[in-house]
């Protein structure tokens, strides 16, 4: 028989948050998603139901969960989802949690592409399908392929897609523009990894948990960025986009690759905290 503890929603809410200070900058966010999962609960429940007791094999898990937490590991990771542009995604440690910041991305990309595109876009890293299927929920005659080098990645995405918009994304494994070898698109899209080898080292406890693959982008963070704008050119239609994101010091770096490599009409956009995170250039119709 299922006994009750002295614990309730309240008081494990009250402690976790307490636990968790050190480790998180949304300890009480943390905890009630944590608790939500453990429950089986909406987290608007937790509000309702606060004085509730909870069986102790639940308090235990949840404990476990927030021992997780505090040692790094994402709460996506841990409940198993995460929410990006109103999709509910699976997640795995073998994609990259989604980020708000590439929030930013899909609507520039979605500046670019007129409502009744038939495509085709290309998203390049496709990761968890986050890019793709927020796209395809927006263009909903767009001809989609997604790609990525991490064939477990690609297995989560495709469950994504199964759930969420079934056969609108072509998803083909390789690298970079390889499997896309003699097409053309509207758009290209593209969050690769651009952390510098530093910046990883200053913040593996906060990123460790998540594919060095998705994240690590060489000495200068630059390597995989400059690759695919170089190489982006001739897989663009006349009067196509690239829009990239890019680590908030990149910015200038980023727009000079862009020039350099012929594009035009080049921006580069702000994330919510104000700092330069997605650029854009334009294929021009008729390059010299
Ligand atoms: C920063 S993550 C972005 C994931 C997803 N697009 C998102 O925004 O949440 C970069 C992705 O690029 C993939 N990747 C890394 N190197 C690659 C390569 N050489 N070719 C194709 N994909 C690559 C990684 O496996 C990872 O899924």
């Amino acid at each position: 028989m299922n006994q009750a503890t002295d614990k309730t929603v309240a008081s494990l809410l009250r402690e976790s948050t307490r636990l968790l200070k050190d480790s998180s900058d949304s300890a009480r966010l943390d905890a009630e998603l944590l608790l939500a999962h453990a429950l089986g609960w909406q987290r608007v429940r937790l509000y309702g139901d606060s004085a509730t007791a909870v069986r102790p094999e639940i308090a235990e898990r949840f404990e476990r969960l927030v021992q997780e937490r505090r040692a790094g590991r994402p709460v996506a990771q841990l409940v198993g989802e995460r929410e990006f542009w109103s999709l509910s995604l699976k997640v795995t440690a073998d994609t990259l949690v989604p980020r708000a910041e590439t929030e930013l991305l899909v609507e520039c990309a979605l500046n670019r592409i007129p409502e009744d595109s038939v495509g085709p876009l290309l998203d390049l890293g496709t990761g968890s399908g986050a890019i793709a299927l927020a796209l395809a929920s927006e263009r909903p005659r767009a001809k989609i392929v997604a790609t990525d080098i991490s064939e477990p990645a690609l297995a989560v995405a495709r469950y994504n897609a199964s759930t969420l918009n079934p056969d609108r994304i072509d998803f083909r494994f390789g690298d970079w523009f390889r499997p896309v070898e003699g097409e053309l698109f509207a758009a290209v899209v593209c969050n690769p990894p651009y952390v510098t080898d530093q910046e990883w080292m200053l913040r593996k406890y906060e990123l460790g948990y998540e594919p060095a693959q998705a994240l690590r982008g060489g000495r200068s963070g630059l390597y995989a960025l400059r690759r695919i704008i170089e190489e982006a050119p001739p897989h663009l239609l006349p009067g196509g986009w690239l829009l990239v994101e890019h680590g908030f010091r990149q910015g200038p770096v980023i727009a000079n690759l862009f020039q350099a490599t012929g594009f035009e009409n080049i921006s580069t956009y702000r994330d919510l905290p104000g700092r330069p995170r997605v650029t854009e250039g334009l294929w021009p119709d008729q390059h010299e």
